[in-house]
């Protein structure tokens, strides 16, 4: 979700003026994806590396994610949205663990379209984490590993791999977003900023992704 900075800074704003106008293109990105029906939806909100941005912007973007759930956990229960929040859980708030835990707890129950939130998410991290936990088990499949993964990731539900990954912002990097379930992720790279990101982009990248190819290594059904 890059570019809410640029956004505001455009507008002569405080970067933070940028992540609220961000929120509001969240909240309506999760409304396009359920109706379009996503199975699970994952929002990079905040990398670990992210803890290196100063510290009112990052007191900020913790009181959006609190608010986000406070306010939007109604409404994805109304939605059957489940809700779960990924990443690591040691280094945040009290009040924002407890909203995250009520938030799940809530919504547990929903059948629909899987909410992932990562916050505090570091790919490289939970690769690392799930590897000590996994010891030196010679029989390690990968599916045990994704196994690993998702509990030291919190992941409250199973998922499969990644199959689009959309970064905005005129950003092209992945930035230690869920590298191993990226494995075979098609890319769909968007020049619009954040809080610019609407319900007409999206389908955009969902019929860009739509008329791609997955090969998975193999060859295309018509060169057999
Ligand atoms: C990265 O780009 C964006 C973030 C670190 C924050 C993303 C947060 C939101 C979209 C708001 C709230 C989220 C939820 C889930 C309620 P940047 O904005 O720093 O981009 P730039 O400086 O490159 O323009």
């Amino acid at each position: 979700m890059d570019g809410n900075g640029r956004w505001a800074t455009q507008r002569g704003l405080p970067r933070t003026a940028g992540h609220i106008e961000g929120a509001k293109a969240v909240r309506a990105t999760v409304e396009t994806a359920a109706r379009a029906d996503v199975t699970t939806l994952t929002l990079y909100a905040f990398s670990s590396a992210n803890w290196a941005r100063p510290p009112a912007e990052i007191a900020a973007l913790m009181r959006l994610f609190g608010q986000y759930l406070f306010t939007e956990t109604r409404r994805c229960v109304e939605q059957s949205i489940r809700i779960n929040v990924i990443g690591r859980r040691d280094r945040l708030s009290e009040n924002l663990l407890r909203s995250i835990e009520q938030s799940e707890r809530s919504s547990a129950a929903g059948s629909g379209m899987l909410l992932r939130i990562a916050v505090d998410y570091s790919s490289q991290h939970s690769i690392v984490q799930a590897a000590r936990r996994a010891g030196p088990d010679a029989d390690l499949t990968t599916e045990a590993f994704h196994r690993l993964l998702h509990e030291v990731d919190h992941c409250a539900y199973p998922t499969s791999e990644v199959d689009l990954l959309i970064r905005t912002g005129n950003e092209r990097r992945l930035s230690d977003f869920l590298l191993w379930e990226c494995a075979f992720a098609e890319l769909h790279f968007s020049d619009c900023l954040w809080p610019d990101f609407d319900d007409q982009r999206f389908r955009c990248a969902l019929e860009d992704y739509g008329g791609r190819q997955r090969r998975y290594g193999g060859l295309a059904a018509d060169t057999r």
